[in-house]
């Protein structure tokens, strides 16, 4: 009775949502992550021709390294690798699996709970295929959001995006320095359910905290953050090359 009673009174707030939503510390959503290269590599100093949206990872809302006895081994995913390299590069780099390492240490391991997700093979198969069925790149380029000198509004990209995919996503922008006026898109989460289907974002803002995790880059360098309305968006083009 006491317990109870003790229980009901701390369980106002957040936390006990969390305990009781979640008993067995699982999570309920994927975030499923992809950067611009462009921005990308202006950011980290790096090259790159992609002229399309990459794979940054595939990101459970709870927990990380859940598992860091349980090892990458590429030769596990050897059938996923040429397209893992198409979608999924390390744009820093390109020949080495590092960055699949790192992913599936900090986030594979937590997703690994859910049985549909619990070998690595699952998980980075799962990644890719949910790349392809919500096809951002299309999205984007079929409601007339495509890299150019000129600026968008963020009313702009962000409609294109919700009027496709119907739930809230999370699109983040490099910021300009101090004196800069404009914002450069840089990476967009779509997040899905345990069972793989279009949910918010954010569904409440009491879930922004267990949602909000660090776009930390491998290079542990990241300017992202939510693009704001008050400036326009840059989404810049692939140089061309002479
Ligand atoms: C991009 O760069 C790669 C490697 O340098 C090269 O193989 C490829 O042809 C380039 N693609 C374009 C469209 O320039
Ligand atoms: C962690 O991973 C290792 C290697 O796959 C596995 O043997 C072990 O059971 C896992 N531990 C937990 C708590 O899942
Ligand atoms: C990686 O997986 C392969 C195939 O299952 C296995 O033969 C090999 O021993 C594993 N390597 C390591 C370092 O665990
Ligand atoms: C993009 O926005 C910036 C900041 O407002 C502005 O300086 C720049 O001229 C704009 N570019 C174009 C092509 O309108």
């Amino acid at each position: 009775m006491k317990f109870i009673a003790v229980a009901i009174i701390l369980c106002a707030g957040y936390f006990c949502e969390t305990a009781f939503a979640h008993p067995r510390g699982e999570w309920t959503k994927l975030i499923l992550t992809q950067h611009w290269p462009q921005t990308f590599c202006s950011v980290n100093k790096c090259t790159t021709n992609l002229s399309y949206w990459t794979l940054h990872g595939l990101w459970p809302n709870t927990g990380m390294r859940c598992n860091t006895s349980w090892h990458f081994n590429t030769s596990l995913i050897e059938d996923l690798i040429p397209e893992m390299k198409e979608y999924w590069p390390d744009l820093l780099a390109p020949s080495s699996p590092e960055f699949w390492k790192y992913e599936w240490t900090k986030h594979g391991t937590c997703a690994a709970k859910a049985e549909s997700l619990n070998s690595e093979h699952k998980y980075f198969s799962k990644a890719l295929e949910l790349y392809r069925k919500y096809d951002l790149n299309s999205v984007l380029k079929n409601n007339q959001i495509v890299p150019s000198e000129e600026n968008y509004t963020l009313d702009q990209v962000e409609t294109a995006i919700t009027s496709y995919y119907g739930v809230k996503t999370k699109i983040q922008c490099v910021h300009p320095g101090k004196g800069g006026q404009v914002q450069t898109l840089g990476q967009i989460e779509i997040c899905v359910d345990r069972d793989f289907q279009l949910i918010d974002c954010e569904k409440s803002t009491k879930e922004i905290w267990s949602n909000d995790i660090p776009a930390v880059l491998v290079s542990g360098q990241s300017d992202l953050s939510v693009c704001d309305h008050s400036m326009p968006v840059y989404y810049p083009p692939v140089p061309s090359r002479s």
